[in-house]
């Protein structure tokens, strides 16, 4: 392994030390209530690691995109809340990320003891990778330990700059960066077979380079959701109104050509719920051609039947993306079908982040999947096989 996990850390870098662990605390939020703590949940392994070694936390989260001000509808105090509640111990909140009395609260941290800095973002310099904003967080700790996963696709300072400010012995991707990296990585890569791929969500275009990664990788590729129209449309199909990306086009005709020569099959629906508006209170099915009138809005039951089955008989399933506008319950059976498929399916089930994690949490089945990844962006350009700048940073 060429970065080291906090189990590698000599218990000197542990013990007594101050220790500034990365999380992605970038929760879901209604107001002030958080509306799925599943991040901050899954940080929890590498907390206890390090406090059970005797180590005092410093941790630092982004948390939506103010706009590089204190802004408090972005404040973390929320995360702390529900993080003291989660550890049952009090965790100290400043009002800041950076400065003196950061600085003197960190110092005087004892053993044990849990502080959660102001969000990251309240400061421009955070996204801009800046050198002394690295290191005025660097300066609040002797160890550094990466655990934010949902965020290791971004080249900012708490990730990368100061990351790289801590000695190769010092710093550390935590528990659940291992876990992703396994799952992501391990198990894609060499797959149980069949491995089939369910890909979904509105823009074939933020998926192009997936399908691309997966065509080498994957014995099936099923396609759902909006893109899905796209890549009809590129073949010739009639779409009706259904969303289509018509900028893109030339590319899906390009993708439809690598299906032609790779080793990959590529399945689109068969039938599709539509309807003459999203706002439609219910929808009908249609095989085949898709009226001037009417926009596809979730994959049919034909489909659902056909895919629902390649799953069953997979040995790894990777699913990103909804099959139709799940929010709306018209169109939300074909998702629910995915999820309850990818449930019951013997298969080692990988699900990238975002709305289909969603889904499957929506649906209850949360525990019948291998592993739902806790990264949107950056589970997709890891799949896609892009090297994050964060995991970069762990490195020697
Ligand atoms: C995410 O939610 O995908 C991560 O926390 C990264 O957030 P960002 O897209 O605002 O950088």
């Amino acid at each position: 392994m060429s970065i080291h996990i906090i189990t590698d850390l000599s218990d000197a870098a542990l013990a007594g030390q101050r220790v500034f662990v990365r999380v992605d605390f970038n929760v879901p939020m209604e107001g002030s209530t958080i509306t799925d703590d599943a991040r901050i949940q899954a940080a929890l392994p590498t907390l206890r690691y390090a406090l059970d070694k005797g180590a005092s936390l410093i941790l630092a989260s982004h948390l939506g995109r103010p706009k590089a001000r204190p802004t408090p509808e972005f404040s973390l105090e929320p995360a702390a809340a529900r993080l003291s509640e989660l550890l049952g111990q009090d965790v100290i909140l400043p009002d800041d990320c950076i400065g003196d009395g950061v600085q003197k609260l960190a110092a005087e941290l004892e053993p044990g003891q849990v502080m959660l800095l102001e969000n990251l973002r309240f400061h421009a310099e955070e996204e801009k990778n800046d050198p002394a904003f690295s290191a005025a967080l660097a300066a609040l700790a002797d160890t550094y330990v990466n655990d934010a996963f949902g965020a290791s696709h971004r080249a900012h300072a708490s990730v990368v700059g100061a990351a790289r400010r801590f000695a190769f012995d010092r710093r550390a991707a935590g528990l659940l960066i291992k876990r992703e990296l396994d799952f992501l990585g391990k198990a894609l890569e060499e797959p149980a077979r069949p491995f089939v791929a369910v890909l979904g969500g509105a823009k074939v275009s933020d998926k192009i380079g997936v399908i691309r990664a997966l065509l080498k990788k994957a014995d099936t590729i099923l396609v759902g959701g909006a893109m899905a129209y796209t890549l009809m449309k590129a073949r010739g199909g009639q779409v009706g109104a259904s969303m289509v990306e018509a900028d893109r086009l030339d590319e899906a005709r390009s993708i439809l050509e690598l299906v032609s020569t790779s080793r990959a099959t590529l399945l689109l629906p068969v039938d599709h719920v539509v309807a003459g508006s999203i706002d439609a209170a219910e929808g009908s099915v249609v095989e085949g051609a898709i009226g001037a009138e009417q926009a596809g809005f979730d994959i049919g039951p034909r489909t659902v039947a056909l895919f629902g089955q390649k799953v069953a008989e997979a040995g790894t399933v990777f699913w990103n993306g909804p099959m139709g506008v799940f929010e709306r319950a018209p169109f939300a059976a074909g998702t629910m079908a995915m999820a309850r498929a990818l449930a019951e399916s013997p298969a080692v089930t990988v699900v990238g982040g975002g709305d289909s994690a969603s889904a499957i949490k929506e649906a209850g089945l949360l525990d019948a999947i291998t592993h739902v990844s806790t990264g949107g962006g950056a589970s997709l350009e890891f799949v896609e096989g892009q090297e994050l700048p964060a995991i970069v940073a762990l490195r020697r």
